[in-house]
C-alpha cells in the first residue's frame, strides 16, 4: 500500500513537471528529484491529524494521536511503552508544589485559534516550501555538519572556520543530570536568510568527537526552517555530532511527546522590549533518575516529553559539560561581518531590559538536585561583535547577560 502511494506521488510529480515545462518554464533534473524526494518525507513526516489549526502566523498545526507521532517510526521504539509522566522531578523545583493556578505568560500564537484535545500532542505540520528551502531533503531539520557548539577542547580554527559563532556560559568536570534556567525572549534581526539567531541551553556528552551527544532546547528565529523571522521554541538532539542522528523538534523519530498545550516549532510570545516589558521562559531538561529518559518542562506547567536514553552513547550516563547561550551563523566569511543579532541584539554592559540574559541557571547534581553551579566559565570568540558577562546575586542566582549586534564599529 504504501509502495503503491509512492510511485502515484511520483507520477504525480512528474506530471506537474511536464506541465509546467509545457509551460516554458526551466526545470533541472536535479530539482525534479528535489521535489520528488521532499513529497516523500512529507509524506512520512505528518501524520493523519485528529483535528488541525490553522494559526495566524501561518502555521498549520495537526493534533495527531499520541501513539501515531513520528517517534514511533523509530525502529527501537516499536514496542516502547508509553510514558506519560516522569518518575521523578528534581528535587528543588519550588513552582510545582507552590502554584496550582496554571502560569499564561507565555502563549504559543497558534492557541489564539485553538487548543488540541486530550491525548494528542500539536504538530507544527512541515510544508513543501520548509523542505525546498533546505540545502537537501536529508538535511531537512538538521543543524549542519561540524557545528559543533564552542569549544575548549576543540581546535579554535574549526569553530571560526564554520562561521557558528557563540557566546556562552559553561560547566564541566562533573556528572550533570540536567540543567534549568530562565531566558529572556527577543526577536533578533537576521541578515540573510540561510543564518540564524539562538538561545539555548546545551547538554552534552563526549568529548567532542564524531560522536558527541547533544540536547537542546531554546528559542530561535530561522528563516531557513521556518520561512519567517518570527521567534519560536525549539528543541535539537543528535547522537553522533550532527551527523547522521537527531533533528529539531518532531522532524525525526526520537523525541517522544506526552503534552497537548505546547507545539515544537511554533512562534512564541510576548517579546521582550527595548528598554520596556522583559518576557522570559523557563527550560528544565533532566534525567528521570528510575527510568533514565530525559525529560523536559517548559515553563512551570509544561511537561513537553522525553528523549528515550537509549537514542544516545555517552548521555546514557550522564553529561559532561553544559552550556548555556545564544549561537549565530555568520555567513559571510571573508569580507564584512554580518549585521544578523545576538539574543536583544545589543552588549552585555547595556544590563537589564536591554540586554538579553539567562538567569538562575541550575544544574541537576547525581543526587537528582537542582543546584547553582560552583563554577561558570564562560566563551566567545569574537566579544566585539558578540559578548558575554557573568554574574551572581540573591535574586537571579547565576545568571548571564549575552547577546550583540554583530557587524558594528569595532566588528567590521
Ligand atoms: C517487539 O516485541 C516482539 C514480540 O514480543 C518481538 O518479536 C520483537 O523482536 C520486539 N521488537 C523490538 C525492536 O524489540
Ligand atoms: C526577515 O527579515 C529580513 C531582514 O531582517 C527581511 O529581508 C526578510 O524579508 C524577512 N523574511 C520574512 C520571511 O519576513
Ligand atoms: C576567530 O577569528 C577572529 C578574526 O579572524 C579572531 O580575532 C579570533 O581570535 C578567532 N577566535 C578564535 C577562538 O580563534
Amino acid at each position: 500500500m504504501a509502495a503503491h502511494l509512492g510511485v502515484n506521488l511520483a507520477v504525480a510529480a512528474l506530471l506537474w513537471l511536464s506541465c509546467a515545462d509545457a509551460l516554458g518554464q526551466e526545470y533541472s533534473a536535479a530539482a525534479a528529484r528535489h521535489k520528488l524526494k521532499a513529497i516523500r518525507h512529507l509524506k512520512r513526516l505528518n501524520k493523519p491529524p485528529v483535528k488541525t489549526i490553522t494559526s495566524p502566523d501561518g502555521d498549520t498545526i495537526d493534533c495527531v494521536h499520541v501513539s501515531r507521532q513520528p517517534a514511533f517510526d523509530h525502529p527501537f521504539l516499536r514496542n516502547h511503552t508509553l510514558q506519560m509522566r516522569p518518575t521523578f522531578f528534581p528535587e528543588g523545583i519550588v513552582n510545582n508544589v507552590e502554584s496550582h493556578k496554571k502560569d499564561h505568560s507565555m502563549a504559543q500564537a497558534w492557541h489564539q485559534n485553538g487548543r488540541c484535545p486530550e491525548e494528542t500532542v500539536p504538530i507544527r505540520r512541515t510544508k513543501m516550501g520548509d523542505v525546498l528551502r533546505a540545502s537537501s531533503v536529508k538535511r531537512y531539520g538538521k543543524k549542519k555538519h561540524r557545528t559543533v557548539p564552542m569549544l575548549v577542547s576543540f581546535d579554535p580554527d574549526l569553530v571560526n572556520e564554520s562561521g557558528h559563532q557563540h557566546a556562552i556560559a559553561y560547566v564541566e568536570g562533573d556528572k550533570y543530570y540536567g540543567a534549568k534556567t530562565t531566558i529572556n525572549v527577543w526577536r533578533p534581526k537576521i541578515q540573510q536568510a540561510n543564518e540564524f539567531s539562538l538561545s539555548q541551553l546545551w547538554i552534552l556528552g563526549g568529548a567532542f568527537g564524531d560522536d558527541l551527544n547533544s540536547i537542546e532546547a531554546g528559542w530561535q528565529v530561522s528563516p531557513e526552517l521556518y520561512g519567517d523571522n518570527n521567534t519560536r521554541l525549539f528543541t535539537y538532539w543528535t547522537s553522533d555530532a550532527y551527523q547522521a542522528t537527531g533533528c529539531y523538534n518532531l522532524l525525526c523519530s526520537g523525541f517522544i511527546q506526552v503534552n497537548n498545550d505546547i507545539a515544537m516549532g511554533a512562534s512564541i510570545y510576548p517579546l521582550s522590549n527595548y528598554h520596556g516589558s522583559q518576557y522570559d521562559i523557563s527550560i528544565l531538561v533532566w534525567k528521570d533518575p528510575q527510568e533514565g529518559h530525559w525529560w523536559i518542562q517548559f515553563g512551570n506547567d509544561y511537561v513537553l516529553g522525553y528523549w528515550p536514553s537509549f537514542l544516545f552513547s555517552y548521555l546514557a550516563d550522564s553529561s559532561s559539560m553544559i552550556q548555556w547561550g545564544g549561537e549565530v551563523v555568520n555567513s559571510q566569511l571573508e569580507g564584512e561581518h554580518t549585521s544578523t543579532e545576538m539574543g536583544s541584539g545589543h552588549f552585555p554592559e547595556e544590563g537589564f531590559g536591554k540586554a538579553s540574559y539567562f538567569r538562575n541557571i541550575q544544574i541537576v547534581d547525581e543526587s537528582n538536585n537542582l543546584r547553582t553551579p560552583m563554577e561558570v566559565g564562560t566563551f566567545t570568540e569574537e566579544p566585539s561583535c558578540y559578548d558575554i558577562r557573568n554574574g551572581n546575586n540573591d535574586d537571579w542566582g547565576h545568571y548571564i547577560y549575552y547577546g550583540g549586534p554583530g557587524k558594528n564599529n569595532n566588528c567590521p
